[in-house]
């Protein structure tokens, strides 16, 4: 590939761990409507924005909800999460994350957000994480979740690189999808088993070095 000169970067389950926070508030719903859900579940919500993790969560309990029923419940499991997120500080942020970044700075390689969540702001300056990202695109920024590459294609453009140029990290299938979708390198963070399509798997940035960034 072209020399890399931005790296893009997924939020929840790449930065920090929110999944479980996104389980908890989900669960809590799911449960107020009378069926379990569980972590296994929790797997299909993994990158795919609000509307689309309700509808994966109505289609496992089997209910039919109108719009305004559904309108409402996204709030209510939005208004659990806000819990959960706003206590979080910079003790959440993953393992070997803030040293990678720093490299990449350091290196004068771009940093940009890409994430499908409309929280990402509070998530980062809870983090105290806001000023190592030259470009933020999130969920308030898009139209069209992943798998649909906006969100990186969006990123690039911001940084003013092209495609090409750009390394992903991403946790999610629908993710490693959307950046290679994007044409982009990808460097899936977690399973190797699960995350096949990424061009490498690490299982954390401990494992991450510039020096890897040499295709
Ligand atoms: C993604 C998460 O980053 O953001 C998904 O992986 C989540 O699980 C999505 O549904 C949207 O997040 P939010 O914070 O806008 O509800
Ligand atoms: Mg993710």
């Amino acid at each position: 590939m072209a020399e890399v000169k931005a790296c893009l970067f997924d939020l929840d389950g790449v930065i920090v761990d929110t999944a479980k926070y996104h389980y908890l508030a989900w669960k809590r719903l799911a449960n107020e409507l009378g069926f379990d859900f569980t972590e296994q579940d929790n797997e299909r919500l993994k990158g795919v924005s609000r509307v689309r993790s309700l509808e994966i969560l109505l289609e496992i309990g089997g209910i039919t909800l109108d719009e305004q029923e559904k309108q409402a419940g996204m709030d209510r499991k939005n208004g659990w999460y806000l819990e959960y997120i706003n206590k979080m500080d910079s003790s959440e942020v993953l393992p070997g994350v803030k040293a990678f970044l720093q490299a990449l700075r350091d290196n004068n390689i771009k940093i940009a957000l890409g994430s499908a969540s409309k929280n990402a702001m509070i998530i980062l300056r809870n983090i105290d994480m806001v000023s190592y990202f030259d470009a933020i695109v999130d969920g308030t920024k898009t139209s069209q979740a992943k798998p649909d590459p906006e969100v990186f294609l969006l990123g690039a453009k911001e940084l003013g690189v092209a495609p090409s140029e750009c390394v992903v990290f991403e946790d999610a299938e629908a993710g490693v999808e959307a950046a290679k979708r994007a044409e982009m390198y990808c460097v899936g963070v977690g399973s190797a088993e699960q995350l096949g399509q990424a061009d490498f798997v690490i299982a954390s940035f401990d494992e991450m070095s510039i020096d890897r960034l040499k295709f």
